[in-house]
């Protein structure tokens, strides 16, 4: 290829009433890709609704060695069709660069948004995060500082993300923010450490500030939270799913920020198997008392999760079911679970199957400062591993009575944990 973009003009002959289709093709063997990348979408990623278009990556591996902000676009299609690949032999230097996502001090190495974007990666089309580097060097922190998510997907819009695939991440695999009307499609995340330095917080996905956001027909291997629903997540739908060895689906953190009022509403996830996972689902929020600041404290947030279904879950020998916690806090701090003034209520359970070690069917450690409420569940048949028998335990801390259907609380929480 040219060692600069190259512009191709085509006439789109059936669609006389549109104007011609720009098509950058991002130039392939540079030392550094993300000037070009930044280049291909300033000439071909800004079209008026009359005319789409497109950015073109061959079927090549482009290194990327620097940040991209890549945000403002209008309808343009992007054609992955080899791998983008992150250069960490420096890490100081992503640590100097990271880009505010802003939500929680967290930072990522490219921002990347617009309306009317159509990307498509074929099934083929590759992020490899070569994440091993940030694994061995954070050594299991939680949050470390300026440690950047692969990508951002921030204020997006009408917007298809499909068929890619995403390589050991640095750090969360994408986030959603700030964004409505996507989906995100055949989305294969693998997030795999070759030792014992291990994988935490590579979220295969995080939604902040986003509305109507679909995930549909995901695989994920990784190390947290499969996928994870934050501060003003409404009207989510996961389908189709498959999640294996983390956490499995994460509703939160939230209630970080002190006095801030967020929500998650609206949620479907429907047809998801969870196989080795933590959990199938769990459900955590900073406790009512602020400790320290975000990224790594903070609590005392205010507001609700309501109105979630859970349908056609598969569990596979998964270590607990649906947990609820409101003990979340990095400060060591114990027994403020009962504080946090953050409500969860109307959650249903409809049709799980599949196997768990836990002898709990469910574990709702809700906070009495705000109680739980309308909890239902329907067709419960998971059962549990070692002696194949349905697990007996509804456990419950601050559920307010009379408000379950289909199951009575009957045994207490076997045991304050600090929200995984
Ligand atoms: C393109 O269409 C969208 C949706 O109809 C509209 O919101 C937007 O203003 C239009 N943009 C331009 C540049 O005309
Ligand atoms: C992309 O290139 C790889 C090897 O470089 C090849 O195996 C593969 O078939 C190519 N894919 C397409 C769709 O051309
Ligand atoms: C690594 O990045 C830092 C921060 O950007 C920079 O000062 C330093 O020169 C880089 N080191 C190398 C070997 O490129
Ligand atoms: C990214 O680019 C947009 C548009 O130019 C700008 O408004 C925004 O401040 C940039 N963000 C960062 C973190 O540099
Ligand atoms: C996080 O960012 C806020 C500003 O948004 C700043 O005030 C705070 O000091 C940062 N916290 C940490 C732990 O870096
Ligand atoms: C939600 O987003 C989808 C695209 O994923 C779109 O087709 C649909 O119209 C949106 N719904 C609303 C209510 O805007
Ligand atoms: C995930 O990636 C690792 C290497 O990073 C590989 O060994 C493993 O086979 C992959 N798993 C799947 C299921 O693709
Ligand atoms: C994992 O392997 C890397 C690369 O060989 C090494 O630097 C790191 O120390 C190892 N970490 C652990 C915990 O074994
Ligand atoms: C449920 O999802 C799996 C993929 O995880 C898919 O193979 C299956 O067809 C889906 N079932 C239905 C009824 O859509
Ligand atoms: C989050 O949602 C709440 C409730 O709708 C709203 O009051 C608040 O302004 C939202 N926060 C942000 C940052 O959008
Ligand atoms: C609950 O969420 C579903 C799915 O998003 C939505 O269709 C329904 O209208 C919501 N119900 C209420 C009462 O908001
Ligand atoms: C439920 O009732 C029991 C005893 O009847 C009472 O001790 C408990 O506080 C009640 N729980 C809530 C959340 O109202």
């Amino acid at each position: 290829m040219l060692g600069t973009t190259a512009v191709v003009s085509i006439a789109l002959a059936s669609l006389p009433a549109l104007t011609a289709a720009a098509v950058c093709v991002v130039p392939t063997g540079l030392d550094d890709s993300a000037p070009a990348i930044i280049d291909a979408f300033r000439k071909c990623g800004h079209n008026s609704n009359q005319s789409r278009g497109k950015v073109v990556f061959q079927n090549t591996t482009y290194t990327v060695g620097s940040v991209m902000n890549i945000t403002g676009l209008s309808n343009v299609d992007v054609d992955l069709q080899g791998t983008l690949a992150w250069d960490n032999s420096n890490l100081s230097y992503w640590l100097s660069n990271s880009l505010p996502v802003g939500y929680q001090n967290q930072s990522s190495a490219w921002l990347f948004g617009g309306s009317g974007i159509h990307w498509t990666g074929h099934g083929y089309g590759t992020f490899n995060g070569n994440g091993q580097a940030w694994y061995d060097f954070v050594k299991g922190a939680s949050n470390y500082p300026r440690r950047p998510h692969q990508i951002t997907f921030t204020g997006v819009k009408d917007a298809v993300f499909e068929g890619l695939r995403f390589i050991n991440s640095q750090m969360w695999t994408m986030t959603v923010i700030h964004s409505e009307n996507v989906l995100l499609q055949d989305i294969y995340v693998n997030t795999t450490s070759i030792n014992k330095s291990g994988t935490s917080n590579t979220d295969g996905a995080d939604t902040i500030y986003a509305n109507n956001i679909t995930f549909n027909r995901w695989v994920v291997y990784n190390g947290d939270d499969c996928i994870s629903l934050k501060a003003n997540s409404t009207n989510i739908l996961i389908s189709n799913s498959i999640c294996y060895r983390g956490q499995g689906i994460a509703f939160g953190s939230i209630g970080q920020y002190k006095n801030t009022f967020e929500t998650i509403q609206n949620v479907v996830i429907r047809n998801l198997t969870a196989s080795g996972t933590k959990f199938g689902t769990y459900f955590k929020t900073w406790t009512g008392i602020a400790q320290g600041y975000p990224p790594n404290g903070g609590g005392g947030g205010i507001g609700y999760m309501q109105n979630i279904t859970l349908e056609d879950f598969k569990l596979v020998n998964t270590a607990n079911t649906l947990l609820v916690t409101q003990c979340t806090n990095y400060q060591g701090a114990t027994g403020e679970c009962d504080t946090s003034k953050f409500n969860i209520h109307d959650i249903a359970l409809k049709n799980w199957s599949g196997t768990t070690r836990s002898g709990a069917a469910v574990s709702l450690d809700c906070s009495k400062a705000s109680p739980c409420y309308g909890f239902d569940v329907k067709n419960f048949g998971v059962i549990v591993s070692s002696n194949s028998s349905a697990p007996t335990s509804y456990c419950c801390d601050a559920v307010e009575n009379g408000t379950t259907t289909g199951f009575t609380c009957n045994a207490p929480i076997w045991a304050t944990n600090n929200g995984a």
